[in-house]
C-alpha cells in the first residue's frame, strides 16, 4: 500500500489552485515553518519543458512548438532531469547543470501545456514527486495533487483568488521587468491558463472533494498563512 512505502511520521500537504494564486509561496511559507520539504510540481513540468526546447527549439509560436513535440513523440526518459533539495529549497538539474533560474520564462511557460498535456510526462513528474514523498515530508503544491497524486494526503488546501486579483499580484510582479505589460495583458493570459487548466483531459485543475477552500482575495499573505497553520495546529 503507498502509505505503507512511505517513512514513518513522514507527513503530505497538497496545496492545489488556479495561475497565480499564490499557492507556490504560500506552501513554501508553511514548509518552511513546519521544517517540510517544499515541492513545486509546475517548476518539473517546466523543467521538462527547457529540456524539450533545448532539444527541438522554441519554433516560430507555439502552435509549431506543439506540433513538432507532438511529431518527434520524445519520450521523458530521454532526458536526465533530476530534482534535488537543499536546505528544503528545490533545484532542478538537467543533465547536472541547474537550470532552475531559466524556468520562468513566458515563452517557456507559453509551451508548457503540450509536455503537460502528455501522459508520459505526467507519469514521469507523477514517478519523481512519489519518490520525493518517500523521504521527506512535503508540501507540495500544483494543480492536481490532492486529486491525482496524492488522494491519501493528509491535509489538501485549495488556494483560489478572483482573476482581478490574481492579475494584480503577477502585474505588480512583472511590471518592473517589463513596464510595456498591462493590466488587461496579463488577465486575459490568466483567463486563458484557467480555461487551459481546468478543461484539459488530464491532470486537470480539480477542487479536492476532502479540501479546505481558502479564498485570498481579500487576504494578505500573512493571514493566509496564519489560517492555514492555525487550521493545521489545530488538526495535528
Ligand atoms: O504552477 P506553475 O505555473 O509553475 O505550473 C506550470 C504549468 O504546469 C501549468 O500551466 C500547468 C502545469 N502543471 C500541471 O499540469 N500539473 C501540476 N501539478 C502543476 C503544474
Amino acid at each position: 500500500m503507498e502509505s505503507q512505502n512511505r517513512i514513518m511520521n513522514s507527513m503530505i500537504i497538497t496545496i492545489d489552485g488556479p495561475a497565480g494564486s499564490g499557492k507556490s509561496t504560500l506552501a513554501k511559507s508553511i514548509a518552511d515553518y513546519l521544517h517540510y520539504i517544499h515541492v513545486d510540481s509546475g517548476a518539473i513540468y517546466r523543467g521538462y519543458t527547457y529540456a524539450v526546447i533545448q532539444k527541438i527549439g522554441y519554433k516560430e509560436n507555439h502552435q509549431l512548438f506543439g506540433e513538432a513535440f507532438k511529431f518527434l513523440s520524445i519520450p521523458p526518459e530521454e532526458f536526465s532531469l533530476r530534482v534535488e533539495f537543499s536546505k528544503q529549497k528545490q533545484t532542478i538539474f538537467l543533465d547536472d547543470q541547474n537550470i532552475t533560474p531559466f524556468l520562468r520564462s513566458r515563452e517557456l511557460t507559453e509551451r508548457i501545456r503540450y509536455i503537460a498535456d502528455h501522459f508520459l510526462y505526467r507519469k514521469a513528474v507523477n514517478k519523481i514527486l512519489k519518490e520525493i514523498s518517500k523521504l521527506h515530508s512535503i508540501v507540495i503544491d500544483g494543480r492536481d495533487m490532492g486529486t491525482e497524486v496524492f488522494p491519501e494526503a493528509q491535509f489538501k488546501f485549495y488556494i483560489d483568488a478572483s482573476i482581478e486579483e490574481r492579475a494584480k499580484r503577477r502585474f505588480l510582479e512583472i511590471y518592473p521587468q517589463n513596464p510595456k505589460i498591462t493590466l488587461e495583458e496579463i488577465k486575459k493570459e490568466i483567463a486563458k491558463r484557467d480555461e487551459e487548466d481546468k478543461t484539459r483531459k488530464i491532470g486537470a485543475l480539480k477542487i479536492p472533494k476532502d479540501s479546505i477552500i481558502i479564498d485570498t482575495s481579500f487576504l494578505s499573505r500573512n493571514m493566509v498563512l496564519n489560517l492555514i497553520l492555525s487550521i493545521l495546529n489545530f488538526k495535528f
